[in-house]
């Protein structure tokens, strides 16, 4: 089978990774890819993942049978029903245009999880006709104060701001354009406080499968200090998702939520991402993606023993519930190498040494996340570069492999931390 996936960052390279490992993938293509993506079965194509027509094209020319959808922009754009309408013969691996709304907006998720049940803190939404409002209920509330633009913002609408007056101010202005209108409408919600962790549920819209949970690290510092960034390392298994507290997360998040979805008759195909945090053991959703995670998918990938591919075919047949699923009881853990200056401004185009697909005889392997080739030079073209993602059979064994990885690959700027999923281990 032909198969096309749609982005270019590390989560893309692990899904590749995984997909080109199936029989059943004779040729898969990249749209637009990186550094790491052009290898074997796999090759790049220079399109942009939201140029539909042009993405249509090619599926044609080249009898691709299925898409799969790495971002959330394509999905919160309509690509799936963009096929359904001029292509419907092949399947998209993702959520229709309303279902991505579970990420595409925020308040949408909030009311869906109100009308289901679902457990997640207290809000209320407000727009620019009612600032005022807004602001008598952010008094109602304790500090820290959490306010999330209700559009895709790349990962920069939320603020979590710890005193009153900051909040009122940030309020103003986001409602006063911060974000476009992105932020026309701002959700005010509590603040929850707990350790955060990432499922992931592959769903054909009836049946779900439910993958291995990880934890992201998105701070630049270590101790989980300074800046917030696109994700410096994941760590798979994560210890307090204990079959115990799975439990609870699938009887009440990931069921009424599949099983909302249905009955609201939205069509979903493809990766749900629960954001999770544990409330002294009751775990709530912080927020839903339409999408794997990333840097999560990295680690996920690793611990996925199954054939992706043909899970995925059981997504677009709609017989997911007759596949099988199995992990490696393995953990995993990523380490994020970032171009210097990130997440602030940094170069790109800086040449890179000591890459190999695989390191470690074959325990690590590399995910490429911001990398290009010029004229046969791998150089870095992104803040996230290079997600090292390794095997153990600890957590600390895993660290160290990317460690020791992390140190033989050089490029001036190269910027890592050395603490990821050490706070898990007691
Ligand atoms: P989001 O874009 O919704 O993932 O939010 C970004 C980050 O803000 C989350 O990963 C959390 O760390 C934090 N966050 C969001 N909502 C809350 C909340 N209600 N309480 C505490 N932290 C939150
Ligand atoms: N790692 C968080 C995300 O992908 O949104």
């Amino acid at each position: 089978m032909k198969i096309l996936l749609l982005g270019s960052g590390g989560r893309e390279h692990a899904l590749a990774w995984k997909m080109a490992q199936s029989a059943q993938c004779e040729t898969l293509y990249v749209a637009p890819g990186n550094g790491g993506t052009e290898q074997g079965k796999i090759h790049n194509v220079a399109l942009s993942p939201t140029d539909f027509p042009a993405v249509e094209a090619f599926v044609r020319q080249e009898g691709v049978q299925m898409v799969v959808v790495g971002p959330e922009d394509p999905l919160v754009k309509g690509v799936y029903d963009y096929f359904q309408q001029h292509c419907p013969e092949v399947p998209v691996i993702g959520p229709s245009q309303e279902g991505a709304q579970l990420e595409g907006s925020k308040d949408f998720a909030k009311q869906f999880m109100l009308r289901h049940g679902i457990p997640t803190a207290q809000y209320q939404t407000f727009d620019g006709e009612h600032v005022e409002e807004g602001i008598q209920f952010l008094r109602t509330l304790q500090a820290p104060y959490v306010l999330k633009a209700d559009g895709l913002c790349a990962g920069k609408g939320v603020l979590i701001l710890p005193t009153l007056e900051e909040a009122e101010k940030e309020l103003r202005e986001m409602l006063g354009g911060m974000f476009g209108t992105a932020s026309s409408r701002v959700v005010i919600e509590e603040f929850l406080s707990g350790i955060e962790c990432s499922v992931f549920v592959l769903t054909d819209g009836e049946n779900y499968k439910i993958l291995p949970e990880a934890k992201d690290y998105k701070r630049i510092g270590e101790g989980d200090t300074g800046l917030n960034t696109g994700g410096m390392g994941s760590v798979s298994p994560v210890a307090f998702a204990t079959p115990e507290w799975m439990h609870k997360v699938e009887e009440e998040i990931i069921r009424p939520t599949v099983e909302g979805l249905k009955a609201e008759g939205i069509c979903y195909k493809g990766f749900i991402f629960f954001g999770l945090i544990n409330c002294d053991g009751q775990p709530k959703v912080i927020e839903y993606n339409c999408r794997m995670g990333d840097p999560e998918t990295e680690t996920v990938m690793l611990r996925l023993k199954s054939d992706l591919v043909d899970l995925l075919q059981g997504v677009a047949e709609g017989t997911l519930g007759e596949r099988s699923i199995a992990f490696d009881e393995r953990p995993a853990v990523c380490v994020m190498l970032v171009s210097g200056g990130y997440p602030g401004s940094y170069p790109k185009g800086i040449a890179m040494h000591g890459v190999e697909p695989t390191m470690n005889g074959g325990e690590t392997i590399l995910f490429h996340a911001g990398t290009a080739l010029k004229d046969g030079q791998l150089v870095t073209n992104g803040g996230r570069v290079i997600a090292v993602s390794s095997y153990g059979q600890t957590h600390a064994e895993a660290l160290q492999r990317s460690m020791k990885a992390a140190e033989q690959i050089s490029f001036d700027g190269k910027y890592y931390r050395r603490d990821i999923g050490q706070d898990l281990v007691k």
